[in-house]
């Protein structure tokens, strides 16, 4: 069977309907998440394989989506370059203080990723995407070690040390090239880079802390791009000449589309509108498949994670009306 995801991502997407899938899709607002981490710490969930499996397939067994996601995490990437962290709950990562950087090849640090994304092509019916965090994202964790609303101390440092900041930067993309080669190896089918936030950035250090890494990393691996102001960096992120653009949902679709009428774009739905009522749902919904509902390089998707309590049954709703209302527009073309 041909795969909507596959070809959008092509811009030959003539199947029946638009793909859909969702940002952080594998996640806390499925009641069953809870019960496969069993109590154990989101560290060692992403570092065993049949956490792995499991927690990937989940949203698959419980939606129709279009491709399924890897669980893990963007600071995975930090084991191959021997910096530690932890998760707390309800708080998010914690990483420790930079330590010197002694770089592992990804082959020794992630055995369990090669074996679960090889049993995940075994069992998944749809294409699976690998990921990593863009270069200034990954660094953003590093040198703030925490989650922050405007990563002051990441900023300071870009500005007052930025032969230090690139250096940072240079040996992050280089463990990412070698970690997303890792996972194309194994079998992933696309992979996505989350630069989530390359927005708090000015136009200056976007072009060479955000763009430059990220033209190296596609270089390699035509990606689908992702990051908070995608929408306002969209032809930016074009000139990467990536496999799509994922767009926050500050843009209007339309208007880029006509900018880039050959660029795959995913996008954009505000995630924030899943706690609103199926009737508002499905307008939103319908404001965006007016525009894009037969074009072949679109996929649906979020312009964001999906909130962990988000409720489940609008999850449900989304995912069928987008499939079901794309069909049903494709058919009287
Ligand atoms: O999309 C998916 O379902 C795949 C899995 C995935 C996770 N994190 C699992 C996760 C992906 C693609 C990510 C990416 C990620 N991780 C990003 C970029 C995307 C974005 O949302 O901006 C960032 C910035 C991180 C770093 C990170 N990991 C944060 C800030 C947090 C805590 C905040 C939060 O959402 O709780 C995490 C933890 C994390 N990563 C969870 C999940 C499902 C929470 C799990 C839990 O608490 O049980």
């Amino acid at each position: 069977m041909i795969s909507p995801f596959l070809s959008a991502l092509k811009g030959q997407n003539h199947t029946a309907h638009i793909p859909i899938w969702l940002m952080r899709q594998a996640g806390r607002y499925i009641p069953e998440y809870h019960a496969l981490k069993k109590g154990q710490d989101l560290y060692t969930v992403f570092h065993d394989a049949h956490s792995i499996v499991a927690i990937t397939e989940l949203p698959l067994k419980k939606f129709s989506l279009d491709a399924a996601i890897l669980f893990s995490d963007i600071l995975m990437v930090l084991d191959s370059l021997s910096q530690e962290y932890t998760y707390q709950d309800q708080i998010g990562p914690l990483v420790a203080p930079i330590k010197p950087i002694v770089k592992k090849p990804a082959a020794t640090a992630y055995p369990f990723l090669v074996e679960a994304i090889g049993t995940l092509k075994k069992t998944l019916k749809v294409p699976l995407i690998g990921f990593a965090g863009g270069p200034f994202t990954v660094a953003c964790y590093l040198i703030e070690g925490k989650n922050g609303r405007d990563f002051k101390q990441t900023k300071k440092m870009l500005y007052q040390d930025p032969v230090r900041f690139s250096s940072i930067i240079d040996a992050i993309t280089e463990a990412t090239i070698d970690y997303l080669d890792l996972q194309v190896r194994a079998g992933v089918d696309s992979i996505q880079i989350f630069d989530s936030w390359a927005g708090i950035l000015d136009y200056p250090a976007f072009q060479c802390y955000c763009l430059a890494p990220l033209s190296t990393i596609c270089a390699r691996f035509p990606s689908i791009v992702f990051c908070r102001g995608s929408s306002l960096f969209a032809n930016e992120l074009a000139s990467l000449k990536p496999a799509a653009i994922s767009l926050d949902w500050c843009g209007d679709l339309k208007t880029i589309r006509r900018q880039l009428p050959h660029v795959p774009l995913q996008g954009n739905l505000d995630p924030m509108l899943l706690f609103a009522s199926k009737e508002t749902i499905a307008k939103a919904v319908d404001s965006i498949l007016d525009t894009m509902g037969r074009d072949p390089g679109y996929i649906f998707n979020l312009g964001h994670g999906i909130l962990p309590d988000t409720p489940f049954e609008n999850v449900r709703f989304l995912v069928d009306y987008v499939q079901d209302r794309s069909t049903h527009i494709r058919k009287i073309q």
